[in-house]
């Protein structure tokens, strides 16, 4: 392996034992260009061709108030195959307040568990002080990385390759994107929404193929909500205004406490995707992080996602000192997230929904090309008890109900895997899963691909250094990136 060092970013992070700056979410700092990678198992596919870009989070300051995992700094990672061969490459993303950190040589503003007189700063998201580090996703749009920020911040863009900084989106509307912007690799169309504290609450916008924001439009719910994900099948983008919010009479305030509001149900937009009334439909109350996929099937609209059991967990009482409440909140098996599917009926404007698996999972992928339309296959991640970290994949045929696991190893953490159809593929599960393991009992990181029709781990790729967790990854094939 040839490894090329870039200079050391600025960092005044002191030795802590927090939870989540230790163990396989330790912050990595060095930035580096690595070619001639080691194969350490198997042989690189031939007809793996793209890239795979993980979003991670590298706290590079002292944080000012207490720490969440969500604060870190965003770094992009990128591993790209061609040929059977892999180079990698990771980057900060150099947001404004990264940069402004940089100066100044210290933290600025506080995070997610903080008030907002914390922050030295005025700052971003829907919270309006945070510091906007683009570490919660990443996807490919017009042939650019956007990566984003799950409390709503301006979209970054980085080239997809080399990974260099090519400033925030020009689509990204004032109020800002929160993280899980849609890509519809058929149409070219990016779908995205934000939410906030000011009148309409959420908003539904469209990028077209070349970057031209064609749609925008509130979508307005009856005061603040905190939606994490949407869906779009191929006529409607799917919304959400589900009943765990802010306290509303908290958030006046200024205290963002979260909470359970009982008696309310779940609520889902139907928005058409080129702009429009949505159509509402209501559900069982719950809480959902992550969606899969959503198509059209008759009168009926499908939609999948990990429906939370138990969204408001109790305090983790095998937790440090300290952190019994962050590491609930960070814990799958503590919201009890099941593989769900909602079928809303456009004719009668009821709602049916069943679990389709009774395992805690989360984190689903599935082949893009199938987005917004009927598909088979679904992949999920399971999680250690306790810990928002991934040790393992469950593959779903949701046709027959069959599903095919893998275990990782004790102390092996995996990064999100998205589907990387192969070339030339012909059936939808014609494909490979990527993703970045921490192997915690070497103190070393590689990538994994997974074959995912046999659902075995077909090769292993050395990586020059141990990474961070984080959350979200994507694949991009040949076709996404520009020439
Ligand atoms: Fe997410």
């Amino acid at each position: 392996m040839k490894v090329d060092r870039l200079p050391k970013v600025r960092t005044s992070l002191s030795p802590t034992n927090h939870p989540y700056m230790t163990g396989a979410w330790t912050p990595l700092h060095e930035e580096v260009n690595a070619w001639d990678l080691e194969v350490l198992e198997g042989a690189i596919p031939e007809d793996l061709d793209g890239v795979y870009l993980r979003n991670t989070e590298n706290p590079v300051h002292d944080p000012v108030g207490r720490y969440h995992p969500f604060d870190g700094d965003g770094m992009v990672h990128a591993i790209e195959f061609k040929g059977g061969e892999a180079t990698y490459r990771n980057r900060f993303i150099r947001t404004r307040c990264f940069e402004a950190e940089q100066e100044a040589g210290e933290g600025l503003w506080g995070g997610l568990m903080d008030g907002p007189g914390t922050s030295k700063l005025p700052g971003f998201g829907a919270h309006g002080s945070l510091k906007d580090t683009a570490s919660t996703d990443i996807v490919v749009h017009n042939g650019e990385a956007i990566a984003t920020f799950y409390q709503c911040g301006e979209a970054y863009r980085l080239d997809p390759l080399t990974l260099e900084n090519l400033g925030v989106a020009s689509w990204a509307p004032l109020e800002g994107v929160s993280a899980h912007p849609k890509v519809d690799e058929a149409t070219g169309e990016l779908m995205f929404f934000n939410y906030s504290k000011a009148w309409p609450y959420m908003h539904y916008g469209v990028v077209d193929a070349s970057g031209k924001r064609t749609v925008y439009q509130g979508v307005e719910t009856p005061g603040p909500r905190l939606p994490h994900d949407m869906a779009f099948s191929s006529k409607y983008a799917i919304l959400n205004d589900l009943p765990v919010f802010w306290d509303q009479d908290l958030v006046a305030r200024n205290i963002h406490a979260v909470r359970l509001h009982k008696g309310l149900p779940s609520r889902f937009a139907l928005v058409p995707r080129e702009g429009g009334e949505p159509r509402w439909f209501e559900a069982e109350p719950t809480y959902v992080l992550h969606w899969l996929n959503a198509y059209e099937d008759g009168d009926e609209v499908v939609l999948d996602g990990y429906f939370q059991e138990n969204p408001i967990p109790r305090p983790l009482e095998t937790a440090p000192d300290g952190h019994n409440h962050l590491m609930a909140y960070l814990d799958e098996h503590s919201f009890r997230s099941k593989l769900h599917r909602w079928r809303f009926n456009l004719k009668t404007g009821e709602t049916t929904e069943k679990h389709l698996d009774d395992r805690v999972l989360e984190f689903g992928m599935f082949n893009q090309k199938y987005a917004g339309k009927p598909y088979r296959y679904a992949y999920s991640t399971t999680s250690k008890p306790g810990w928002f970290l991934f040790n393992g994949f469950v593959k779903h045929d949701l046709e027959t109900g069959e599903s095919w696991e893998i275990k990782l190893p004790e102390g092996v953490y995996a990064s999100e895997a998205p589907f990387a159809p192969k070339v030339g593929a012909v059936d939808e599960d014609d494909g490979y899963l990527v993703s970045f393991l921490i192997d915690e009992n070497k103190g070393t990181s590689e990538c994994a691909i997974v074959d995912a029709k046999s659902f075995q781990i077909v090769c292993r790729v050395a990586l020059p250094h141990k990474l961070s967790s984080g959350t979200h990854s994507v694949w991009a094939g040949r076709e996404m990136l520009k020439a």
